[in-house]
């Protein structure tokens, strides 16, 4: 660990989904303005920073991750205005701002791709992947990420173009050196601006295989899984010559002082370490996936520790816009001891707006449902609706959200899930967030402290954070009974997730109550 830490190893970084924060002007969609309105909130949580999801301009076909203008503000957010003040609120405040940026794909309403599709001999044709088809099918076997075949064809050139998400997401050929420059000055653009990062939307997609091979079948496919798990993305995803392009990011992002880039890819932990070259932080998603249980994750961190390059700072994400979230997918009981998880591993943690609630999935009726992917591959339970829904302010309706009609529905029980309620109410999860958030940035040792031991114990998960002379142990009763633990020797209590009481412990046995986790300063043990 450098003496130093940059803020963003430091820091905490939360997640705004905008059209579900706050709403400023009645349509019933979250905005500029709104975040704005509430970034008082944000930093009541201690967090450092935030990222906001897409706020260019877009059809909307995947909200806002199918861009058509890479330096604007869509509408249904506000201007360049709000995005200013935005920007100069949360700096003035101490927050910094990461934007999203999508790279692997615009929308096929930008202007490049209106142009690229308009003839075979268009000079901006080769800025998209443009195919012959094979004896009328597809040039080959790939899907997209959202259902189907990942080539559309146009009738009026004759071609199939590649995308890897929805037909309204055309993926640009990275081959092409003029796609590289206008993506670099559009990076630069919001650099100029005094933005603090970027998180790159699916970066392992960036580059496909040149030749086009078919990719194999997935020998694990088995019933349950949607038909695009049939094969593996073997030619499709994680290309080497990925690292090419986020080294230019890098050293457009480095030619700016203090400026972070984090890449979104969905990957197994080896292969995400080559993404180290190229961003600060490659999202460590293995939280999100893993199961409840102490013994994976003790294995999780610690093969995550062996496999990290020199130099390479880790980052833990507990949930996002894409994937269950985390009360739902742990259980409500299991968030405090979640939220204790994500806020004491070595690491970035990235938070979820909401799950500082206990947000849990919500239901949205067939006849609402808003999502692409659901829409595309029913019944699979991929809907990302239930996870995207209006934050809850306030025991009003809409939670205080929007005066109009919300884009999704609230969760059922807004009069008593909402921040005004939890706020200062002994024992809520906010609070207990808060908490937690504090003393990690009061403990050198849990911001940019090293491990002392990981391991696990039947259902503890035990683990010491270490920084000079200060040592923490922290141990997380996963189970659902009652269970004593070794502690190394006396210590004092720090934290405890299921009662307030704080104080020294004499003996060297930890009580643990089901789905408690504490921290103990064990600092004195020589
Ligand atoms: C990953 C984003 O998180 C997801 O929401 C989006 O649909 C895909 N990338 C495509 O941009």
């Amino acid at each position: 660990m450098p003496t130093e830490a940059a803020w963003w190893q430091r820091g905490i970084i939360y997640q705004i989904y905008p059209r579900s924060f706050q709403d400023s002007n009645g349509d019933g969609i979250g905005d500029l303005a709104g975040i704005t309105a509430r970034l008082d909130y944000v930093v009541t949580l201690g967090v450092d920073a935030i990222w906001i999801s897409p706020i260019n301009p877009s059809p909307m076909a995947d909200f806002g991750y199918d861009v058509s203008d890479y330096t604007g503000i869509d509408p249904i957010f506000g201007g360049m205005a709000d995005f200013d003040a935005l920007l100069d609120a949360a700096h003035q405040r101490g927050l910094k701002l990461i934007m999203d940026f999508v790279p692997n794909h615009t929308s096929e309403q930008h202007p490049w791709f209106l142009e690229s599709r308009s003839s075979r001999d268009s000079l901006k044709r080769d800025w998209y992947i443009w195919r012959d088809g094979k004896d009328g099918s597809p040039p080959n076997n790939w899907m997209s990420e959202f259902g189907g075949s990942a080539w559309t064809f146009d009738e009026a050139s004759g071609q199939y173009y590649y995308h890897a998400y929805l037909p309204q997401q055309p993926d640009l050929n990275w081959r092409n050196s003029d796609v590289r420059a206008a993506m670099g000055n559009a990076l630069r653009f919001w650099l100029d601006k005094g933005v603090d990062g970027f998180r790159l939307d699916t970066i392992h997609h960036l580059f496909e295989d040149e030749g086009l091979r078919d990719n194999p079948l997935n020998p694990d496919f088995h019933e349950g899984l949607p038909p695009r798990e049939q094969f593996e993305r073997t030619h499709q995803t994680d290309q080497r010559e990925v690292r090419d392009v986020l080294g230019e990011f890098r050293r457009i992002c480095e030619s700016y002082d203090d400026r972070v880039l984090i890449g979104e890819a969905y990957l197994p932990l080896e292969k995400l370490m080559r993404y180290y070259d190229g961003v600060h932080l490659p999202f460590n998603f293995h939280l999100i996936g893993a199961p409840w249980n102490a013994a994976h994750l003790a294995d999780l961190i610690w093969r995550y520790e062996q496999l990290l390059p020199r130099n390479g700072w880790p980052n833990w994400v507990l949930g996002n816009h894409d994937r269950s979230r985390v009360a739902s997918r742990f259980g409500i009981k299991a968030a405090p001891l979640a939220a204790m998880l994500l806020l004491t591993l070595r690491g970035t943690p990235t938070l979820y707006y909401g799950d500082e609630l206990g947000l849990a999935d919500v239901n949205i009726p067939p006849a609402q449902v808003q999502d692409p992917w659901e829409i595309r591959v029913p019944g699979f339970g991929l809907g990302r609706d239930p996870v995207r829904t209006p934050m809850p302010w306030a025991s009003e309706p809409n939670g205080g959200f929007t005066a109009g009609k919300p884009w999704l529905p609230l969760h059922d029980n807004v009069s008593e899930l909402n921040v005004q309620t939890l706020d200062g109410k002994p024992g809520s999860l906010l609070d207990l967030y808060r908490d937690l958030i504090a003393l990690r940035r009061r403990e050198p040792a849990l911001s940019t402290g090293d491990y002392g031991t990981v391991e696990h114990r039947d259902d503890v998960l035990v683990y010491e954070r270490v920084h000079a002379e200060r040592r923490l142990f922290i141990a997380l009763n996963l189970g659902t009974t009652l269970i004593y633990t070794p502690l190394p020797g006396p210590g004092e209590l720090l934290f405890s997730t299921v009662h307030g009481w704080k104080g020294k412990i004499a003996g060297d046995l930890l009580r643990l109550q089901p789905h408690e986790g504490v921290i103990v300063d064990i600092s004195a043990i020589a």
